[in-house]
């Protein structure tokens, strides 16, 4: 049986998103390691809203009385070996859609409170084997300070220990993965390099079971400097906007 990858792309844009561009050379390269991949683009899926009414846990334990794609969707995450969450960054953390969709998961937990060692609390999972899971993150700022919240949003999904997290993409700068004419050389090699590096990534996700940190710095080396960057943006908003500013 081949390795099963699933990333769900929580981006509005889909498509033609900077997470697209990000999750799809992953794909390729683990398609290349002789993986089965597949990305879910959330904003073409009917996943509404919670409604907080804990029926899951109740009424009909484990399955959700909202009849929309998310049952289907649960289900391709638990027949998953990888799972991949993808958010751009909103307002310093996920998008609505991406939220939306990690809540709709209260199907797998069971209600009763538990303690860890550490003193903080837990629900246990109803299933036994959850999926390896990566995280992409993209921001339109450069510098780090936007991951700040969505680290430590992945610290506690950690220590939870509910899955084994093998790989996190903080990529700053996600506009400049975008299509422009006018890319600088220095840009287009700095893009390539980290399209490759995350084919790596995919590859060694397959054949290793892990990312090495080689990998991983690789992922995370800067594609533009801050300055020029900002330049970039401002000037194309500029030109958006000409004569109305
Ligand atoms: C409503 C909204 C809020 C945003 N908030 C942030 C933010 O807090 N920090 C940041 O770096 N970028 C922010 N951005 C920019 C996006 O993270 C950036 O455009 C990203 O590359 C989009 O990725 P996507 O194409 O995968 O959706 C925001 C964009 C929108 C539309």
């Amino acid at each position: 049986m081949p390795v099963r990858i699933t990333a769900f792309n929580g981006s509005p844009r889909g498509r033609n998103s900077n997470s697209h561009r990000i999750i799809e050379p992953l794909l390729q390269g683990a398609r290349e390691a002789g993986a089965q991949t597949e990305e879910v683009f959330l904003i073409e899926r009917d996943v509404k809203q919670c409604r907080g009414c804990f029926a899951c846990w109740g009424v009909t334990p484990g399955q959700c009385v909202i009849k929309d794609d998310m049952a289907g969707l649960i289900d391709i995450y638990l027949e998953s070996d990888y799972v991949g969450l993808a958010t751009p960054v909103y307002g310093m953390l996920m998008t609505g859609l991406f939220k939306n969709f990690t809540d709709r998961f209260l199907p797998l937990a069971t209600p009763h409170i538990h303690r860890n060692d550490d003193g903080s609390f837990y629900h246990e999972g109803r299933v036994r084997h959850f999926p390896k899971q990566f995280f992409i993150a993209n921001s339109g700022f450069p510098g780090g300070h936007n991951f700040e919240l969505l680290k430590a949003y992945q610290e506690i999904a950690k220590q939870s220990g509910a899955s084994d997290i093998v790989l996190e993409i903080y990529r700053n700068c996600g506009e400049a993965l975008g299509e422009t004419s006018d890319r600088h050389p220095d840009l287009i090699r700095n893009i390539a390099a980290f399209n490759e590096a995350l084919k790596q990534a995919g590859r060694e996700m397959v054949t290793t079971g892990a990312v090495s940190r080689d990998t991983v710095d690789r992922l995370h080396m800067p594609l533009i400097g801050d300055e020029e960057y900002m330049t970039l943006a401002n000037r194309e908003w500029d030109e958006m906007l000409g004569e109305s500013q």
